[in-house]
Formats: C-alpha cells, sequence, structure tokens
C-alpha cells in the first residue's frame, strides 16, 4: 500500500506547478478513480497538502518533506546500505517490521533500510517506548549481515552514533555530545537514540537490526519526557531536511563500517571518543542490567567497552547499559 502512495505522491511531486486530472492519476497508476480518491485521502492523512480543483485536477500545495524512496535513490551514494528500501508512512516500529521480514524467512539483503514517517509503537531501550510524531523526526531500522563474532556487535552501535552525529553536525552545524554507548544530547537533552536487536549464535551473527530515531523538526514533546528531550529544530530555531540528514548518516555510516570490516574498531573507537564527554574522567553510575557500577570513566577498551574505574580503584569494562547520573 504504502508503496502506491509513493507512486502517486511522486507523480503529484513531478507535476509541482500544475494540477494533474484524476484520470491521468488514475490512469499512470492504474488503478479506478475511487481508488485514487482514497490514497488521496490517506496521503492528506499524512499531511501531505493536495488540491482538489474542479475540472483540472490534482496539485500539491507545498513540497512535502516525505523521505520518499524515489527521492533517496538516485542520490545515495553507498554501495549496500539503503540500497533495498521499505517506505511507511505510518508503522508500529521499524524494528519490529524488519524483525518480521527477517522472521518470515523473506530476502532480505544486508544493508535493508526501514523507514517511517511515523511509528505507532516507537521501540525504546530497555523496554521504554520512543515517541515518533509525524513528519517530525528520522525513524529508520538497517538489517546487517557482519561476519563477525557478536561480541563485536556493541561496536555497531557505537558506530552508528558516530555516523548520526557526523551527519547532523555537516547538515545543522550543530555539535551534538554521544552519551554512552549511543544517545545523542544537544544542550544536555537528548535527541537521538539508537536501539540494535541482535540474533546470533555463540560464535555467528545471524543479522543485526540498528534502529535508529532522530528528532529532527519536532516544535513539542509530550509531558512525560519534555524535560529530557529536545530536537535540532528547537535547538537551532529553524527546521531541518530529514532528507539531506538520512542521506548523510547512511552514507557515513557504510563508511564507518568498511573501515571497520577491513581495519579493525580503531576508527569507531577513537571518533566515538572524540565526540563524547562521556568518554575519559565523567563521574557516572551505570546501570548494566544486574548491577550498578559508579565510578570515574577512562576511554573505551578497543572492543568499544567503557572502562570506568571504581572507588577501590579496580577498572569495570561495560559493553552495555545506561548512564543512569553523571556529573
Ligand atoms: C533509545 O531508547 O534511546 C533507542 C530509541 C530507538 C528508536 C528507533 S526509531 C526507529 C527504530 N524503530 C523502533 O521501534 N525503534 C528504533
Amino acid at each position: 500500500m504504502d508503496r502506491k502512495l509513493d507512486a502517486l505522491l511522486f507523480q503529484l511531486l513531478q507535476n509541482m506547478t500544475i494540477a494533474v486530472s484524476g484520470e491521468k492519476l488514475a490512469r499512470d497508476l492504474q488503478v479506478s478513480h475511487s481508488t485514487l480518491v482514497r490514497w488521496i485521502e490517506k496521503l492528506r492523512a499524512a499531511k501531505v497538502e493536495i488540491r482538489g480543483e474542479l475540472f483540472t485536477g490534482y496539485r500539491l500545495t507545498r513540497v512535502p518533506d516525505v523521505l520518499l524512496p524515489q527521492l533517496i535513490r538516485p542520490r545515495l551514494r553507498t554501495k549496500t546500505l539503503g540500497r533495498t528500501l521499505y517506505h511507511f508512512y505510518s508503522v508500529d516500529s521499524t524494528n519490529a517490521f524488519a524483525l518480521r521480514l527477517l522472521a518470515h524467512g523473506r530476502n532480505v539483503p544486508d544493508g535493508t533500510v526501514v523507514l517511517a514517517e511515523s511509528q505507532t509503537a516507537g521501540r525504546g531501550r530497555l523496554g521504554r517506548s520512543w515517541h515518533s510524531e509525524l513528519e517530525s523526526g528520522l525513524y529508520l531500522s538497517m538489517v546487517l549481515k557482519p561476519v563477525i563474532s557478536p561480541s563485536l556487535a556493541p561496536l555497531f552501535t557505537l558506530g552508528c552514533a558516530v555516523a548520526l552525529h557526523h551527519a547532523v553536525q555537516r547538515v545543522t552545524r550543530l555539535e551534538p555530545n554521544i552519551k554512552w554507548p549511543n544517545d545523542l544530547l544537544v544542550g544536555g537533552r537528548k535527541v537521538a537514540g539508537i536501539l540494535a536487536e541482535i540474533q546470533a549464535e555463540v560464535d555467528r551473527i545471524h543479522y543485526l537490526v540498528l534502529g535508529a530515531g532522530l528528532n529532527v523538526n519536532h516544535t513539542v514533546f509530550p509531558e512525560d519526557i519534555r524535560e529530557r528531550a529536545t530536537s535540532l529544530r528547537l535547538v537551532s530555531g529553524h527546521p531541518h531536511s530529514r532528507l539531506e540528514i538520512l542521506i548523510d548518516f547512511l552514507e557515513q555510516l557504510e563508511a564507518l563500517l568498511e573501515r571497520f570490516q577491513t581495519a579493525g574498531p580503531g576508527a569507531i573507537v577513537s571518533e566515538w571518543t572524540r565526540h563524547s564527554s562521556f568518554a575519559e574522567g565523567r563521574h557516572v553510575e551505570v546501570v548494566d542490567g544486574f548491577r550498578t557500577v559508579e565510578g570515574t570513566t577512562r576511554g573505551l577498551n578497543p572492543f568499544g567497552a567503557l572502562r570506568v574505574e571504581t572507588g577501590t580503584g579496580r577498572v569495570e569494562e561495560l559493553y552495555s547499559g545506561e548512564v543512569r547520573r553523571w556529573n
């Protein structure tokens, strides 16, 4: 369904300055007029402004900020990441959709990307939800099938945070801070989070679904997260192109992961360290599922684990978890 809506929207976009007759649209898309009317309504529900003009037809009244695969494909200079694209106007969760595809044994090539304009049940880390308002954020999941040991999987989420950092910095000129392990903060508030879901054997990863959520153009947040969350728009005072950030992010991430496969994790570890105020000398309290570690951060080890020196002088190496308190 969403692919058909994409095709209709693309037709309208190509004819922005004129109204296109319903007859022509229906003919080009090979559907009946009543189906066309239904699709127009669905696009309108996704905030696409379409004027229906008596006698002449349909016309877009502003360029919609929709992540159309037809707009992404010609610009994306990656080899695998994003070569297969799924795009939804609304989906429960892009991670959940990607996992369903994989579970049903469908052919899901390495680098498949699932994008959504909005999510009805966006998933966050540690069982939380992710606020996924229509047209405001980037909500995407990437299916990766790296030939590496599962113990190296955390490096993928660190790499994802680095690529997101670079894309945000390039497109918006803002300078996000990476909070361990993979949140992006701007002005101390969260603008992005990453959720990795993995299917593996002891020594082999079957697949990794890396989900990223970035608050781009939100102007308001629900009460319960208002104090902790922000968007790039709220910080900079003007909206930003989700399409530009997305393309830059996918290109950066692919380059970083290629370097990882050929030269090891050095680049991810050093780039992460360069852009995180949490890497060194920060007093933190980290919860890693079953225990709490308190101490001072002492950088990442070569495999991406956070080194925390506790009060006794012992250094703990943490591969996952959450920084609950910090100064
Ligand atoms: C976090 O809690 O910080 C991680 C949030 C990850 C949210 C993204 S949005 C796209 C993808 N699909 C989901 O359901 N979650 C991730």
